[in-house]
């Protein structure tokens, strides 16, 4: 048997050595056992270095792709991995194509275990809260996560960039990351009871999330899922989630028992149906192709912006939705929340939705661009717009969540979004205000974008091209009452 003790649980050079000379020395995996200096496991034995090993001379080649996921399957917590990348290692030398094999059990346990390291490093970038410790030119930024993989490394570049101009430092159990403004540096991890548990900053986030917070939209399985109850201990808006959805679900009642009081219209007998059988009630729900779409998206890095955003912001709505509304790209409160047209640009449509007598949750809406696009500026992230490859990096989601909700009518806001619907440069101006027939049977209205009218200083300006775009969402609702699936 042969032992190989790595210098530490994400120490991927010594792996690889380690890996290499056990290969060229016939070494098969039952026979080597992996530990890590100073890991939790028990060390039954000594833990000397292995010196049986003969330095070989020759080579051998794996897959660049092995190389990829090994680097992220070492970071994973189960104590096993270093073992069952060796096994692959060994295999693969002589099956070059086992990773393409989705069904060989080994490639299946690795992927899903890349699959977990990718899930949590989103986690980190979405969930980090930070606390300010000091103030002025002394503030500091630190804030506490328990990552379930050991990801710190991984994910740290992404708070350097992001918060490029504040000092800062992740704490952990495992691992902490300190950044000056300059360099980022790592410590051994720490207890909680070193991380600050309130300040000043934590008021800014519960106005914000209570500002975001949609009883409409509230649906809890889900909302759970996107923010596992794991992480509230650690977020400041985590307080105010159960009095909030309370006070949904409390509102919905009320409104359920007004209902009542009204005249009721007869029920067909689909309706009655569609409340009392689980199936027809999901009808209402996110189906789970577009569910599936959703978490592809969450890895997608086909252009670079998904470096610096906290996350995909993919679209929602009704699974067969009969308006899909496209926008251009998530802003600074949707790369937050993870949802699209929750901030300023939102409330403009919500408001002009509302006047036009559309309900926003029975129109599918999603952006062209699933990344926020920015410049740092100070404490301010500035939008950017998207650039032609940005937005056709980004297409394909578009097309995808096309073909799964089928609308009838797509609605372009702005000239990102139109690009993408067309696939071509579309002038705004002369196309907006009537329905274009595509060729592959899509039918598409081009307007404004919202935020085009919040940004016209001349108040009569802004009234008029208001009056103008409620004009436009106008035959959206006529498209609306028409349709079947509307209903
Ligand atoms: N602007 C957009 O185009 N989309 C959003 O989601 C928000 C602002």
């Amino acid at each position: 048997m042969h032992t190989i003790t790595l210098d530490g649980e994400t120490d991927f050079d010594g792996w690889r050595k380690a890996a290499r000379l056990l290969a060229m020395n016939g070494v098969a995996p039952a026979d080597v056992s992996w530990i890590v200096a100073g890991g939790d496991e028990p060390e039954l034995f000594p833990t000397e270095q292995d010196t049986s090993l003969q330095e070989v001379q020759g080579t051998f080649n794996v897959p660049a792709q092995f190389v990829d996921l090994a680097q992220q399957v070492i970071l994973h917590r189960d104590p096993q991995r270093f073992a069952l990348l060796y096994r692959m290692l060994w295999r693969l030398r002589s099956n070059h194509d086992l990773l393409h094999l989705a069904t060989d059990p080994d490639t299946a346990k690795l992927e899903s275990m890349a699959r977990a390291i990718r899930r949590d490093e989103h986690k980190m970038h979405a969930f980090v809260r930070f606390r300010e410790i000091g103030r002025d030119a002394k503030a500091h930024f630190v804030a506490w996560f328990e990552p379930e993989h050991h990801i710190v490394e991984l994910a740290a570049p992404f708070f350097t960039r992001r918060f490029a101009d504040m000092a800062w430092s992740i704490l952990t159990p495992d691992l902490c990351a300190h950044w000056d403004g300059h360099e980022v540096s790592f410590s051994p991890g720490v207890d909680k009871s070193m991380a600050p548990s309130s300040d000043r900053l934590e008021e800014t986030w519960r106005t914000y999330y209570a500002s975001i917070f949609n009883p409409a939209r509230l649906k809890t399985r889900a909302m759970q899922k996107e923010m596992p109850k794991k992480y509230w201990r650690n977020l400041p808006e985590a307080g105010l989630i159960k009095p909030l959805i309370e006070k949904a679900e409390r509102i919905t009642g009320e409104m359920i028992a007004a209902e009542a009081l009204e005249p009721k219209k007869p029920q067909r007998r689909e309706d009655t149906m569609a409340r009392s059988h689980p199936a027809a009630e999901s009808e209402h729900t996110e189906d789970t192709s577009l569910k599936a779409l959703r978490d592809e998206a969450a890895d997608c890095r086909a252009c670079h912006l998904w470096k610096d955003a906290t996350q995909t912001v993919f679209g929602e709505g009704p699974k067969h939705a009969s308006v899909m509304m496209v926008g251009e790209q998530p802003g600074d409160k949707e790369d937050l929340a993870g949802k699209p047209f929750v901030g300023p640009a939102g409330q403009m449509l919500d408001k002009a939705l509302k006047e036009a007598g559309i309900i926003r949750e029975k129109v599918y809406v999603t952006n062209a661009v699933k990344h926020f696009k920015f410049v740092p500026r100070g404490k301010f992230r500035l939008h950017q717009k998207p650039a032609t490859p940005e937005i056709k990096a980004c297409r394909p989601w578009y097309e995808r969540e096309k073909a799964l909700v089928k609308p009838e009518l797509v609605v372009a806001m702005g000239a990102t979004a139109a690009q993408s619907v067309f696939g071509k440069i579309v002038p705004v101006g002369k196309t907006r205000g009537r329905v274009i027939d595509l060729d592959d049977g899509t039918r598409v209205l081009v307007t404004v974008h919202p935020s085009y009218l919040l940004r016209l200083p001349d108040e009569v300006a802004r009234a008029r091209e208001y009056e103008n775009f409620v004009e436009d969402l106008r035959i959206v609702a006529a498209h609306l009452s028409k349709s079947a699936r509307a209903a």
